[in-house]
């Protein structure tokens, strides 16, 4: 049969190419929801269990691999050559292939074990208590102890334990910051908990990591984690009255039509509304982000939300609302008033 010497030089060409390929996959570092880029003493824990098993099954493929080529290198059939001999038994060998990988199971059990415990989600004494609620799609966070209700954004001071506390109210979801924390479901009915700790401020994204329905994967999380100052600051906002609108303002105009609609139906603004179905609007114009951290908090995206949120994501429990023109515009203006 003829060879054909294209076949050949494409091969190793080929496998060169898938290669770089996939090690394209290793070169960003920026990525904002990469496990590898651990921000918390739970993640770090996660991160060096997994470098650490790891670095077993790469010895064990190495071994493994090694004996294979040598196998095929010195006892492959040559031609003219003895027929092999019928081996039956080796005890050692046996003996060796059993210890072995106990040995190993061994080394990566306890580790795992230990981690286990670690991060069973037990804050030392004065963490700062959180309590999250998932809703089809959106989170819920109380800060029992500060008398705090918000939405999709979690502020926590960079420095201090935090105790997560958590449950759903409708099916489960899972509560996951790749690069603090989690993933730990969310149980109707039930509580289970996440304590973790970053002494790094700054903006981690994450994600409900349960499907839940349509939106499953429109269920972002963001969480702002501040210096001790900037997040009092943050806490005095969110404990104050919502602001009232000036006499005549389009603010105002946009607080009435509010207080006429059907929003008042599934919304709590405090002193205006007390509903308890949707997120909490007392202040979400200091949101950075709506509807489960999806889109920019913009007018636009306000607009666009407003007017027809299922159209946005997908089996949005918020209906499309009637408001238009002006009266959309005012109660855009009210919302983003709101800080
Ligand atoms: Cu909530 Cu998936």
């Amino acid at each position: 049969m003829l060879r054909d010497p294209v076949y050949f030089d494409a091969v190793p060409l080929a496998l060169v190419s898938l290669v770089l390929l996939l090690l394209t996959a290793c070169g960003g570092g920026h990525y904002p929801q990469s496990v590898f880029h651990a921000e918390a003493d739970f993640s770090r824990e996660l991160d060096g269990l997994f470098r650490n098993i790891f670095a077993w099954a790469v010895g064990v493929f190495v071994v493994v691999e090694a004996l294979l080529l040598v196998a095929i290198a010195r006892f492959r059939a040559r031609p003219g050559g003895p027929e092999p001999k019928p081996v039956h038994g080796h005890t050692a060998l046996e003996i060796g292939w059993t210890l072995a990988p106990a040995l190993i199971l061994v080394f990566i059990a306890v580790p795992t074990m230990r981690t286990i415990f670690d991060t069973a989600g037990h804050a030392p004494e004065g963490a700062l208590r959180v309590e999250v609620i998932g809703h089809q799609w959106w989170w819920e966070y109380r800060y029992p102890t500060l008398d705090i209700s918000t939405a999709n954004e979690l502020h926590i001071p960079a420095g201090m334990p935090i105790q997560v506390e958590m449950t759903s109210a409708d099916v489960i979801h899972s509560f996951w910051i790749p690069r603090l924390a989690g993933k730990r479901d969310l149980i109707q009915g039930r509580t289970n908990r996440i304590a973790f700790r970053t002494d790094s401020t700054g903006e981690y994204w994450g994600q409900c990591a349960e499907f839940c329905g349509a939106s499953h994967a429109n269920m972002r999380l963001r969480v702002i984690a501040q210096s001790d100052s900037v997040f009092q600051r943050w806490v005095d906002r969110q404990r104050a009255a919502p602001v009232t609108p000036a006499k005549g303002s389009v603010e105002e105009t946009g607080q009435q039509i509010f207080r006429r609609s059907a929003c008042i139906g599934c919304h709590t603004i405090t002193g205006i509304a007390n509903a308890k179905v949707g997120p909490d609007l007392s202040h979400v114009g200091g949101r950075g982000t709506i509807a489960g951290a999806l889109f920019p908090n913009t007018t636009e995206s306000l607009h666009r939300w407003i007017s027809n949120a299922p159209s946005l994501k997908p089996g949005a429990l918020m209906p499309p609302q009637s408001l238009q023109g002006a009266d959309l515009d005012a109660v855009v203006a009210y919302l983003q008033s709101l800080k």
